[in-house]
C-alpha cells in the first residue's frame, strides 16, 4: 500500500490520473496537490470530491515551507511528480513562470524526500516528463531510453533540468525514482489552450483554427486514459531507476490531425464546411518538427499497451467538448483571454511569412 501525493492533480493528465487511482486503489490515500494555476480547477476533481480516500491541499510546490507542514501531516511514500508550467507557447512569452515550477517546484520536492525518506526503499519519486526533452527528429527518427538530451524551448529546457535533477538524487542520495517521458496527451478536461482542445472549441464556435506554418510538424498522440494507465503500472511493476518512453505509435502531422478532426466534426453534427475554418499563421519561435517515439519494451513486459485508438479517442474527446460547453467556456474566461490576445491576435490577423 502507498500513502500517495499527485502534485498538480487537479490539471489535465493529473485528475485523470487521480480519477483512476481513487477507483482502482480505494485502500490508499491520495492527496492532491496543486497550485490552481488558469491550468488548475477543482471542476475537475468533481468526481472524486467526496470520496473518502481523497484530499485537496491547495499550495505551490515550489513553497518549502508550505510543502513541509504537509509532508508531517500527511507523509507519503509515492510521489507522482506532475505539477508543471505545461504549455510551450506560454514558456516562450513568460520562461520565468516555467523555471519556478518546474525546476524550482521539482528541486524543493526533492529535498524534502531526500531528507524524509533517508535510505528508505519502499517508497518512489516519480517524475512525469516529456518526449520534448529530446529535441526534435529528422524525417524518420525515433526517440528511443537511449537518446540524448536536446531541450530547445524553454518548456522543454526546463522539464529537462528537473529529469537531471531527478536522476542526480537518485545518484547521488540513493533516492528511488522513475522517469517517465510520454509524447503528446488528448482526451477531455485538456485546457483548450492545446491544439487538440483549441481546434474542438473553434470548431463549436465557428472561428478561424489556427495551425502554425504549413500545419508539416509532427507529434505523437496518445488518449490521456491510456498514459495514467501506464503511470500505475510503472509505479508498481516498473524498474527503480529506469526511464520509460511512453507513447501509442501515432505519430501525425498537424495538418493531419486538425482535418480529421474536421471531419469527425461534420459527421457527429451535420454540419458540412468546417475544413474551411483552417487558416496557416505565423510560425512559433524555435517550432520542433517531429516528435515519434519507440515506446520502452519493458512497458510489454509489465503488461502495458495503449487501448484507445486515435481516431474513436479524437471522436470521444469531440463528445465530451460538445457536452460540456459550461467547463471550456469557464476555463476560459479571465486571464487566458490575455494570453490569447498576446500570442494570437497579430498571428490571426496576418498571413504567414511563406
Ligand atoms: P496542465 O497544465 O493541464 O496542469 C498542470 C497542473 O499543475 C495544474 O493543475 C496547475 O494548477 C498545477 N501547477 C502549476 N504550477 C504549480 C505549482 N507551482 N504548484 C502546484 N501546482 C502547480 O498540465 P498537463 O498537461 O496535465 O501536464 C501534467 C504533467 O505532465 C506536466 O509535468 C507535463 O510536463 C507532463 N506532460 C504533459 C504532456 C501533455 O501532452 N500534456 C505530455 C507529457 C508530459
Ligand atoms: O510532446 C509532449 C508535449 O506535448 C507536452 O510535454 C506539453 O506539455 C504539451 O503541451 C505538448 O506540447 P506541444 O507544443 O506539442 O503541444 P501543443 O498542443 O501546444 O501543440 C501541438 C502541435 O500543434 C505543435 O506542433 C504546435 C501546433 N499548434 C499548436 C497550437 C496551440 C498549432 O499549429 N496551432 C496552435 O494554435
Amino acid at each position: 500500500m502507498y500513502r500517495v501525493w499527485v502534485t498538480g492533480g487537479a490539471g489535465f493528465i493529473g485528475s485523470h490520473l487521480v480519477r483512476l487511482l481513487v477507483r482502482e486503489r480505494p485502500e490508499w490515500p491520495i492527496h492532491t496537490l496543486d497550485a490552481l494555476t488558469y491550468a488548475g480547477n477543482l471542476a475537475n476533481l468533481a468526481e472524486v470530491w467526496e470520496a473518502p480516500n481523497h484530499h485537496f491541499h491547495r499550495v505551490d510546490v515550489a513553497d518549502l515551507p508550505a510543502v513541509e507542514a504537509l509532508w508531517e501531516a500527511h507523509p507519503p511514500s509515492l510521489i507522482f511528480h506532475l505539477a508543471a508550467e505545461s504549455h510551450v507557447d506560454r514558456s516562450i512569452l513568460s520562461p520565468l513562470d516555467f523555471f519556478h515550477t518546474n525546476v524550482g517546484g521539482t528541486v524543493t520536492l526533492l529535498e524534502l524526500a531526500r531528507q524524509r525518506w533517508q535510505g528508505r526503499q519502499d517508497v518512489l519519486f516519480f517524475q512525469v516528463s516529456t518526449d520534448e526533452v529530446y529535441g526534435s527528429l529528422p524525417e524518420g527518427g525515433f526517440f528511443t531510453e537511449g537518446s540524448p538530451y536536446d531541450p530547445r524551448s524553454p518548456y522543454s529546457a526546463s522539464k529537462a533540468a528537473a529529469d537531471h535533477f531527478v536522476r542526480a538524487y537518485g545518484h547521488t542520495y540513493g533516492l528511488p525514482f522513475v522517469i517517465s517521458n510520454c509524447g503528446n496527451n488528448y482526451g477531455p478536461y485538456q485546457f483548450p489552450e492545446k491544439l487538440i482542445p483549441l481546434t474542438i472549441v473553434h470548431l463549436i464556435e465557428r472561428r478561424p483554427i489556427p495551425v502554425y506554418g504549413r500545419g508539416q510538424n509532427v507529434r505523437d498522440w496518445i488518449h490521456v486514459e491510456d498514459h495514467v494507465r501506464a503511470l500505475l503500472m510503472i509505479a508498481e511493476k516498473g524498474r527503480r531507476g529506469h526511464t520509460y518512453l511512453v507513447g501509442a505509435r501515432n505519430p501525425r502531422t498537424n495538418l493531419e490531425v486538425v482535418s480529421l478532426l474536421c471531419q469527425l466534426y461534420d459527421e457527429l453534427t451535420g454540419q458540412q464546411d468546417s475544413q474551411r475554418l483552417i487558416t496557416f499563421v505565423q510560425d512559433r519561435p524555435g517550432h520542433d518538427l517531429r516528435y515519434a517515439i519507440e515506446p520502452s519494451p519493458h512497458l510489454a513486459d509489465i503488461g502495458w499497451q495503449p487501448q484507445v485508438s486515435f481516431e474513436e479517442g479524437l471522436r470521444r474527446t469531440l463528445q465530451w467538448y460538445l457536452a460540456h460547453p459550461e467547463w471550456w467556456q469557464s476555463v476560459r474566461s479571465g486571464q487566458y483571454q490575455t494570453y490569447y490576445e498576446r500570442w494570437y491576435g497579430e498571428r490571426l490577423k496576418q498571413p504567414p511569412a511563406s
